[in-house]
């Protein structure tokens, strides 16, 4: 179903309790460009206002991806300033995820690299399909995760997953992700749907103000100032030659040759 409020978003019911969400760029793999951070903003928030609404499931369109990441076209250009408030700006949108007062579960369907490994993190249930790859490349682009995954991996796969993860930039696949504690289901592609819909049914036979308070509780024992850190990192890295070299290679489709500065 179409949403007039959204270009890039596609919102539908899974039950009346339970919304599906689509990132919806398949062209680019539903890469996330400011636009679609910002509706995905304002779809979290009127989910939250919503009166009828107690779950939400967040997927990407198409067969291939979740979300292939932040949107690099953009990226290209930044200055450090710029770099340094992007990233300030896609770790307030994963936050506001993370700190809903309604549970929010990704459907990694495919790639969730970057921006989209980072996505799903900030969600509070992850079920994987058999053809996820999960992971952070920011490094073969000159760069580091810069919306909270340098925070949220550690959390969720521990320190030295997260060091082999963010420092290789290669991505793991759906029975990995599970055996790492990144996800907390696989399922075949063509169940996906349906897995989501029974995760969702069955928190939402229990009390709704004890689950928003059990959200706030379990995020109240992960205060990190580290997000600070990685934005101001992020930035630093945008004034670079190897950020330009590394961007400046995935747009012309071609290897990067790094020179470290
Ligand atoms: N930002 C912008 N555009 C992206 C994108 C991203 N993160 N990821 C994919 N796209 C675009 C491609 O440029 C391509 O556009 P085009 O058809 O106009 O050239 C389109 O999406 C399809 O991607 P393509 O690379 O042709 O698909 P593939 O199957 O060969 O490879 C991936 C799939 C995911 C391996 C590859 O697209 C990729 O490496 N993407 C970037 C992943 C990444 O580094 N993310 C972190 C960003 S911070």
């Amino acid at each position: 179903m179409s949403d007039p409020h959204f270009s890039h978003l596609l919102t539908g019911n899974l039950t009346d309790e339970i919304l599906l969400l689509t990132i919806n760029r398949p062209g680019k793999l539903n890469a996330l460009n400011r636009e679609v951070l910002a509706e995905i903003e304002q779809a979290v928030r009127s989910f939250e206002d919503s009166s009828e609404l107690l779950v939400m499931v967040i997927t990407g369109a198409g067969e291939k991806a979740f979300v292939a990441g932040a949107d690099i076209s953009e990226l290209s250009t930044l200055s450090q300033a710029e770099g340094e408030n992007l990233s300030a700006a896609g770790q307030r949108v994963m936050s506001t995820i993370e700190l809903c007062s309604k549970p929010v579960i990704a459907l990694v369907n495919g790639y969730a690299l970057g921006g989209g490994a980072e996505l799903a993190m900030a969600c509070h249930l992850r079920i994987a399909t058999e053809n996820a790859l999960i992971g952070l490349p920011e490094v073969s682009l000159g760069l580091i995760p810069g919306y909270g995954g340098t925070q949220r991996l550690p959390r969720l796969a521990g320190r030295a997953r997260a060091m082999e993860m963010i420092l290789t930039g290669e991505p793991v696949n759906a029975s990995d992700a599970l055996m790492y504690g990144i996800v907390n289901d696989v399922v075949p592609a063509d169940q996906a749907l349906e897995a989501a819909k029974k995760m969702a049914e069955r928190i939402v036979k229990n009390g709704p103000l004890a689950i928003s308070k059990a959200i706030r509780a379990i995020s109240a024992a992960y205060p990190s100032r580290g997000f600070t850190t990685e934005a101001v990192l992020f930035g630093e890295l945008c004034a670079t030659d190897d950020f330009r070299e590394g961007t400046g290679a995935f747009l012309e489709k071609r290897k990067a040759v790094f020179k470290g500065r």
